[in-house]
């Protein structure tokens, strides 16, 4: 059937957007709503009619002397017949006339697509990628992000983590990985979690991992502080309240709340008191924060068990997640990372790892700078000339004497009984 090229009309609106709608091509760098504002702004554009029917539509946009061809679509049924071939000169002959030089189109570098263009007279930049990044603050999100005193973490995050394989593995097949791919997860019948726990002993890195989940997966973080929330002139419940409402309007949002045990402990005693009221608030608010599949809230605490039992429940919370001490495996990748800093590959890590038993990577980030500190100020004030510049293994070891492990025995105790009864992963 004969292939007539026109310009676009705004009659056209309806079918070209019907066409598009079903013929997404894969990899497309502008999107439906951006193309379909180009079409109504009046970019220029052209459509196939074939039997009264149209079979293909091709838009740009113009921007000074450059034009980027945003979409060109052609019906299923014909496909294969040059439909393309025949859009590209009527495009042309628009962005022309509108005053550009040069036309660019961003296309997957082979098939059809690449015989049409080549044959219109286009080549292809063999040495160009695209490269694309989205920002996870949406229009209007970052003025209130800012306000919230929530931002945009950078990527990597995560990955400098350093050891805590046991955690990192579990936090990132329960938490990462279904928040990422929830397509995937539903087809499992696997509920992407809403909010988790996070329990351990101080300096662990609870809000490491909370941090380095929002970095993952590039959704903004969002920390709250009970302590400052309580100075607000209308109560912690209220401020909590606020808090909520506002997160409310992020699309993605990960929530941080440290300290949770002061918002919300077990309720004992008389059922009046400002403490009910605000672990009352907390209960109420959390439903409404998991509605949304793409906000996640992680609590966490250096006392789970003095958390009040309603609040723990399966359905608030999908995982209580206990993150402990170092073992030998993750200490040595944390001392590993800051002797290496230094650059000397002498020193003995199997001694520092075994003389630090107990300590959370806090601990050992101390003791490191210490350490640090005394080979520096050996050369830069006493005029020590050091063979190796950096510090030894006797600068580690008389830095980790100075520092007392934060996990001691009782704690450690503490804290198994904790897994024992809290711990749902
Ligand atoms: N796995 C890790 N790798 C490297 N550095 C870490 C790691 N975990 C924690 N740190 C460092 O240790 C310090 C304490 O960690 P963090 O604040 O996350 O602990 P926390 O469990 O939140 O402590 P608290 O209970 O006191 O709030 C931070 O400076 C952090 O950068
Ligand atoms: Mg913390």
């Amino acid at each position: 059937m004969a292939l007539l090229v026109r310009d676009y009309q705004d009659d056209d609106l309806e079918s070209v957007v019907r066409l598009w709608d079903v013929t997404t091509p894969h990899g497309c760098v502008f999107g439906l709503a951006e193309c379909i504002g180009a079409l109504r702004s009046g970019e220029p554009a052209v459509v196939a009619v074939s039997g009264g029917e149209i079979v293909g539509a091709a838009l740009a946009i113009v921007t000074g002397d450059r034009a980027w061809i945003a979409r060109i679509a052609v019906a299923r049924a014909n496909q294969g017949a040059g439909v393309p071939a025949a859009l590209l000169p009527g495009l042309e002959r628009l962005t022309v006339e509108r005053g550009a030089r040069r036309l660019g189109y961003v296309a997957p570098p082979e098939g059809e697509a690449v015989d049409n263009l080549e044959a219109a007279g286009f080549t292809m930049q063999p040495a160009m990628a695209f490269f694309e990044k989205v920002e996870s603050v949406g229009p209007g999100e970052s003025g209130l992000l800012e306000s919230l005193g929530g931002r945009v973490l950078p990527s990597g995050l995560w990955e400098r983590i350093s050891g805590m394989e046991a955690e990192k593995t579990l936090i990132e097949r329960r938490v990462v990985l279904p928040l990422q791919e929830p397509e995937l997860a539903q087809a499992h019948g696997v509920m992407p979690p809403r909010a988790i726990v996070l329990f351990g002993p101080p300096g662990t890195g609870k809000t490491t991992f909370a941090r380095g989940i929002a970095s993952r997966l590039n959704w903004p973080f969002v920390e709250i502080f009970p302590s400052r929330l309580a100075a607000d002139a209308g109560g912690l419940a209220n401020a909590l309240r606020e808090v909520f409402a506002q997160i409310s309007e992020f699309e993605r949002v990960l929530l941080f709340m440290d300290e949770v045990e002061e918002i919300a402990p077990r309720r004992e005693g008389v059922p009046t008191s400002s403490v009910h009221g605000v672990t009352n608030e907390l209960l109420k608010l959390i439903p409404a924060f998991r509605e949304r599949d793409t906000r996640l809230l992680v609590a966490a605490t250096n006392s789970v068990r003095s958390l009040d039992s309603a609040f723990l429940r399966p359905g608030r919370f999908d995982y209580l997640i206990p993150v402990g001490p170092p073992d030998a495996t993750a200490r040595r990748a944390l001392w590993k990372r800051f002797v290496d800093v230094s650059g000397r590959t002498d020193v003995d890590l199997d001694t520092l790892i075994a003389a630090t038993e107990g300590f959370t990577p806090a601990d050992i980030e101390y003791a490191a700078r210490v350490a640090a500190q005394a080979a520096f100020e050996r050369q830069a004030v006493h005029g020590a000339m050091p063979a190796l510049p950096g510090a030894g293994t006797d600068d580690y070891l008389a830095a980790q004497r100075q520092v007392r492990p934060t996990v001691t025995q009782a704690i450690r105790q503490e804290f198994l009984e904790d897994i024992a009864a809290f711990a749902r992963t």
